[in-house]
């Protein structure tokens, strides 16, 4: 499991991604891979291609932004050349609920060439609020952490253990994606309400 380098994507207008990206990228590191951070919240981070060839899998964090990751990431994700690259994606929500956000992003992973093993959800404070009302202030928490420290044991066995798929077998209708998942290893689901 050890020597993996891991490049962890993230974007985060509120700082809740971010801290679950530090906490999954503490626990890599624990587990011997070797992790390099891209904050792709700022306007001029996306305007320079993201380099994958380095890396033996990327980890791939997004805030669900209406039901869907943020609209400047689904038009940046199209633009990524994933090279058939194994991928874990995690997503951050409010509390309501994470919409079409796993299937809409994982897809255009796949488009973009990616091969995304799973996917997991974590909760945070709910950050959109016009109505005074508060959803899930206190998180995460120690609990979402230790979920998170999980969703890092995971990312560290899977890539160690599934085979690459060839660049050109990637896609959203590959026979080589379908046979290599299951995907959509939900980590946790703790509405806390
Ligand atoms: C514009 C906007 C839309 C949001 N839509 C949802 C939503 O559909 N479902 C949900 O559960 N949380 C929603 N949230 C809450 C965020 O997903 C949550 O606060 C997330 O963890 C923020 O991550 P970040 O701080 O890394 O940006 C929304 C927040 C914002 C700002």
């Amino acid at each position: 499991m050890a020597n993996l380098r891991i490049a962890l994507v993230y974007f985060s207008a509120t700082n809740v991604t971010h801290t679950y990206a530090q906490v999954i990228r503490d626990g890599l590191v624990d587990r011997g891979c070797a992790v390099q951070l891209f904050n792709v919240t700022a306007y001029a981070s996306r305007q320079t291609p993201l380099r994958l060839d380095g890396f033996d899998g990327v980890v791939f964090g997004f805030p669900v932004f209406s039901d869907f990751a943020p609209s400047v990431i689904n038009d940046w994700l199209p633009k990524l050349e994933g090279m058939g690259k194994k991928c874990a994606l995690f997503l951050t929500y409010g509390g309501r609920t994470t919409g079409y956000a796993h299937f809409h992003t994982r897809l255009l992973l796949e488009q973009a060439g990616c091969q995304v093993l799973f996917s997991a959800e974590f909760l945070g404070r709910h950050s959109f609020n016009v109505g005074g009302w508060r959803v899930l202030p206190a998180r995460p928490n120690a609990q979402d952490f230790a979920v998170a420290q999980e969703y890092a044991t995971l990312v560290a066995e899977r890539f160690a253990k599934e085979a690459p798929v060839a660049a050109e077998q990637t896609g959203n209708n590959s026979p080589a994606l379908a046979k290599s998942n299951p995907w959509y290893g939900r980590m946790q689901f703790v509405p806390g309400l």
